[in-house]
């Protein structure tokens, strides 16, 4: 059970020689967070922490992570039983509705997903609208805000339970299809509409190439397992922080797919596969590579490593490399980036400018170079990032409105000029 004792202690803290008690909100796992709550209104100082690098957002029972272990776990549920035992509608319930579904719930669930699997007609015509080039991404983004006017009872989905759930099961549901159709629209294919008789998973291949392989099925369900939630990151605090505006679901999904798709964050996907091409493609020299990452007059980082919050590995990482090969050696694919990552890996990992700051492979490493095998264009794995992440950003959303959070409206300290007198143009 989830184990919040909230204000079991207290820090204290001088500001302007005056003592200040703050209350200290111990976790499940006894991390600490100093509730500053109270700390404007009482002393007139905000904290100032770019990039929120110390800052807890709110309070979560979805997913906790021990980045200094490696530890990832959903609703108290290891990542790694996850993957390797669950499908990944399970997960998408135990994250939304907090346990482990019985056979039956998860046969209504599932159920009540696929009664949405054909998203509206209109979507196709939205996407043959935009311009070529558009990228996946952002036909995502627009496809997503787009939903509140096919919907338009979403609009205030918070008022009703019924309304709410039909809306969650709603973009669960049209979330394969219109990835598919992104993809069919980028590739200049027809669309396929979605059969009905095929599972979640496999009907997003199926519209996506018009054919299913189990192999390829089986494979792509565990990559969305390890993608399905990761806390407060960019993508999920921006679903969370546009949705405390009180603004509609689908709006704040899009806001957060937004977020997700910088090469920082999910982006990291596709740049790691176009950075592994490029080493290839200029004789596999990965030191050079390695030396343009720790040059700091170099923009240039390499891509995949790193983790705000894991020092240690990425579980998920560890997952994905064993798989990669699994997946590979299955569908007798044979790519030489593989290798050329594993060997950039290995000496990354023993370079101490890499060991020093703690910087491992993070998810996005490796499952590129399966996504590839699996057949799936390039441009098109950021969007598989979003279809394994939509689970825990509704769950994020659903959590935020459920726990009446306030609108998020962080304070600033002004460092601009001083009031000045304003001159008229001509005496300028
Ligand atoms: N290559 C080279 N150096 C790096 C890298 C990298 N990939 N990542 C971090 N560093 C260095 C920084 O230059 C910095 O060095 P310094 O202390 O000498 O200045 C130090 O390590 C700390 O880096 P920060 O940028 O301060 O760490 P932060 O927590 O802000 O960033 C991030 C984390 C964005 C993931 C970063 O490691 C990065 O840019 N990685 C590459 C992009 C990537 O793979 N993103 C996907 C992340 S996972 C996800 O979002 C799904």
């Amino acid at each position: 059970m989830p184990n919040t004792k909230e204000f079991d202690n207290t820090v204290n803290i001088g500001i302007e020689s005056s003592p200040l008690d703050l209350p200290v909100i111990t976790g499940t796992y006894d991390e600490k967070g100093i509730d500053i709550s109270k700390l404007l209104a009482k002393t007139g100082h905000v904290t100032l922490d770019i990039g929120f690098k110390n800052t807890g957002s709110t309070t979560s029972t979805i997913t906790y992570i021990d980045g200094d272990k490696g530890v990832l776990e959903h609703r108290g549920y290891r990542i790694e039983d996850l993957a390797s035992e669950a499908s990944f509608l399970e997960v998408c319930f135990l994250l939304l509705k907090e346990h482990l579904p019985k056979r039956a719930e998860l046969d209504e669930f599932v159920g009540s997903v696929q009664d949405y699997i054909t998203p509206p007609a209109g979507i196709k015509a939205i996407l043959d609208a935009m311009p070529d080039d558009t990228h996946p991404m952002g036909m995502l983004s627009a496809i997503f805000a787009s939903l509140s006017g096919f919907y338009p009872e979403s609009l205030d989905s918070w008022t009703s339970e019924e309304v709410r759930w039909r809306t969650i099961y709603r973009l669960l549901g049209h979330m394969p299809g219109i990835c598919a159709y992104i993809h069919r629209r980028k590739a200049n294919l027809e669309y396929i509409d979605p059969n009905p008789s095929l599972g979640y998973v496999e009907n997003f291949l199926y519209m996506m190439s018009g054919k299913v392989d189990p192999v390829v099925a089986d494979a792509l369900d565990t990559l969305l397992i390890l993608h399905a939630d990761h806390e407060q990151n960019c993508s999920a605090s921006t679903v969370r922080f546009v949705g405390s505006s009180q603004v509609n679901l689908f709006a704040s999904i899009s806001a957060g797919n937004s977020a997700l798709w910088g090469p920082l964050h999910g982006g990291a996907n596709q740049a790691v596969l176009e950075m592994l091409e490029a080493i290839k493609n200029d004789g596999g020299d990965t030191d050079k590579y390695l030396d343009k990452a720790k040059d700091k007059n170099d923009p240039f980082r390499l891509m995949g490593f790193g983790h705000r919050v894991y020092k240690n590995h990425d579980p998920r990482a560890k997952v994905i490399k064993r798989y990669a090969d699994v997946v590979l050696d299955k569908l007798e694919v044979e790519d030489p980036v593989l290798s050329i990552a594993k060997g950039l890996e290995r000496a990354a990992l023993n370079d101490p400018y890499f060991s020093d700051r703690k910087l491992f492979p993070n998810v996005d490493f490796y499952s590129g170079i399966i996504y590839r095998a699996l057949g799936i264009p390039v441009d098109m794995f950021t969007v598989m990032f979003a279809l394994g992440r939509l689970p825990g950003w509704i769950a994020q959303w659903k959590e935020m409105r459920e726990g009446n959070e306030p609108i998020g409206r962080p304070r600033q300290i002004y460092t601009g000029h001083d009031t000045r007198p304003y001159i008229p143009i001509g005496d300028r």
